[in-house]
Formats: C-alpha cells, sequence, structure tokens
C-alpha cells in the first residue's frame, strides 16, 4: 500500500516524543546562544511532496523531524551549493565544529546523490534499492556525535554505507595513518560508492588503502580492521548488534538509530572498563538494518 506523501511525513513529523518537543524548544530558544530560533512552520514545498512520492513508506525518511522547519531556506535558489548548504547547517547549530564543516565542504554531496535529486536540499534523497542517503542535517549530527573518535589515526567504521559520503568524510577525518572502512550488503551500492569515492576529495586514501567498502553483513561489523574509535550505523536495527558493541574499542563512540516504527538515535560509549553507556540523541526516521533480502522485497 502506497501512503500519502503527507502522510509519510506529517504524522511522525508534526508528533515528535514530548522529550524531542522539549530538546527542540530548548536548543532552538531565541535566547539559546548558540542557535537561532526557526521560522514558523510552513506547509510543505511541491518539491519535497514530489520527492516523498518515490517513497513507499514511512521509513524512507532518513532524517530528524526537528529540522523539518529548515526546508524553506533549502529551496531557495541561491542555495544551490555544497559550502551554502554548510553554511546553512552552521546558521542553525547542527554544525558547530571547524573540522566538520571542513570535512562537509571537501566532501560535494552532489557527487554521491544519484543524478536529477537536487543534492543540497536537506532532505533524505532515494539511492535505488529501497535505500537512501541520509539527509545533510543527519550526516552533520553524527559527523559531530563522533567528531572527538575520528582524530587522525583512528579507526572509524560505517555500517549501511550506501553512497560513501559518511565514509568519505571518516577518511578525510582520520587520514591516511587512519582507516576509514564502509560495510554495505548491496553489491551494486558498494560499487557505486566507489565510484563516487574516486570523483571526491577521498579518492586518494581509496587508492592508498586506508579507505575501503565492502560488501558484507553490516550487523557482523568488520572484524578485519577492529576495534574501531568510532562507529556509525546507517540504517535503524531493531536492538543493538552485539558485534558492533565488541567491535568497537574501549573509548570508542558508536552512533546507531535503534527502534522499528518509532527509532532514536542512540549513541553508545564504550568506557575504559569495558562497560557501555547508552543515551538517546534524539527521535529520527530511518530505513532499518535487515537482511538484504527483506530490504529488497520492501519489508
Ligand atoms: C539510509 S541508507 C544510508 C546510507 C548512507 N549512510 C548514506 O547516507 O549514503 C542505509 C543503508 O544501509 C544499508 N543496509 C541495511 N541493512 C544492512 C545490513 N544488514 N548490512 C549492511 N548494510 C545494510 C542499506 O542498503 C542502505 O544503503
Amino acid at each position: 500500500m502506497l501512503l500519502s506523501p503527507a502522510l509519510a511525513y506529517g504524522y511522525r513529523y508534526r508528533a515528535p516524543p514530548l522529550k524531542h518537543l522539549l530538546t527542540f524548544t530548548l536548543l532552538h530558544h531565541p535566547r539559546h546562544p548558540r542557535h537561532r530560533r526557526p521560522p514558523a512552520f510552513e506547509p510543505l514545498s511541491p518539491t519535497i511532496l514530489s520527492l516523498s512520492s518515490q517513497f513507499p513508506n514511512p521509513n524512507f525518511l532518513t532524517g530528524n523531524s526537528l529540522f523539518l522547519r529548515m526546508e524553506r531556506f533549502w529551496t531557495g535558489s541561491g542555495i544551490n551549493k555544497n559550502k551554502a548548504m554548510v553554511e546553512h547547517l552552521k546558521a542553525y547549530g547542527v554544525i558547530s565544529s571547524k573540522k566538520v564543516a571542513e570535512v562537509m565542504e571537501s566532501i560535494d554531496r552532489a557527487l554521491f546523490v544519484p543524478g536529477g535529486n537536487a543534492p543540497y536540499y536537506d532532505s533524505p534523497m532515494p539511492i535505488g534499492y529501497n535505500a537512501t542517503i541520509s539527509a545533510p542535517h543527519m550526516h552533520a549530527t553524527c559527523l559531530q556525535l563522533l567528531e572527538e573518535n575520528l582524530q587522525p589515526g583512528m579507526h572509524a567504521l560505517d555500517v549501511g554505507s550506501g553512497t560513501g559520503y559518511l565514509t568519505a568524510c571518516f577518511a578525510l577525518m582520520v587520514g591516511p595513518q587512519g582507516r576509514a572502512v564502509g560495510v554495505e550488503h548491496i553489491p551494486e551500492l558498494v560499487s557505486s560508492s566507489i565510484e563516487n569515492i574516486q570523483k571526491s576529495a577521498a579518492a586518494a586514501l581509496l587508492r592508498e588503502g586506508s579507505l575501503s567498502v565492502h560488501a558484507g553483513d553490516g550487523r557482523l561489523g568488520w572484524p578485519e580492521h577492529a576495534p574501531y574509535d568510532a562507529i556509525h550505523v546507517g540504517a535503524a536495527a531493531p536492538e543493538i548488534p552485539q558485534a558492533l558493541i565488541d567491535q568497537l574499542k574501549p573509548g570508542g563512540r558508536m552512533v546507531i538509530p535503534v527502534g522499528t516504527i518509532f527509532q532514536d538515535l542512540k549513541v553508545v560509549d564504550k568506557n575504559l572498563d569495558g562497560s557501555v553507556s547508552v543515551r538517546s540523541e534524539t527521535s529520527v526516521r530511518y530505513v532499518p538494518l535487515t537482511s538484504r533480502d527483506m530490504q529488497l522485497r520492501g519489508v
């Protein structure tokens, strides 16, 4: 059954859990030192409505409801460049670090968004195989959350690497002495992500071997280059896979959406004594972390 576009966006976006509304209110309060208040809610633009009609169900919305209000700014005719996208994410406080801004400016999102779709629009976009490239604000949020664990020389794992966009960002951050590994279970996406990366600022790292993308079930991680300082999971797991916790280094951090209908972006920190702390960052909507067969059948 196809959900109407309005429903696919509306039911979830307009009624986030109370705690997230509170987070939103506080973060975007006009007196908050780091954040400007976003504009009042406006009806969805025709662009986003037509894009959302390509998604057969709301699982295809890989983003955070809280930033829907930014959309009117992304439709402006001047907002069509990667740098401008980063500037807006900075202006809204989504990007607060110089390093994350630099990396997102260096990796041009247009190289990773399949042709025809607005690459700098703050929305997930379809990439085929019932998958999406996540919205820019989600990429920025995850880079911010992982920044301390993406220092030069560190190891990073990107599970459900899709287009390769975040894997490329990770590779620039950890540098040639580090290791950035993408794992994606759709072989065609692995191939196209490698082609994307070859055109990007991370091409040399791919050539020299500190960046690699592999076909496999990301729920099992990628033991060859474990333990990881940073793990990002780009699809929602019903629960946190034990293999990923095992492959996290003490002092390491994993960012993973968890849940089915209602999902939270969880921040999982492995303490130096090996114990694990988990907190919820925000409410999100991601495609499921599942088997290839289930994904291709759209279950
Ligand atoms: C929302 S997309 C995000 C992709 C990537 N972060 C990006 O922005 O381009 C989620 C990705 O996870 C992949 N995926 C889902 N389950 C997986 C699994 N068990 N193992 C590996 N990849 C998986 C999907 O094929 C899809 O490419």
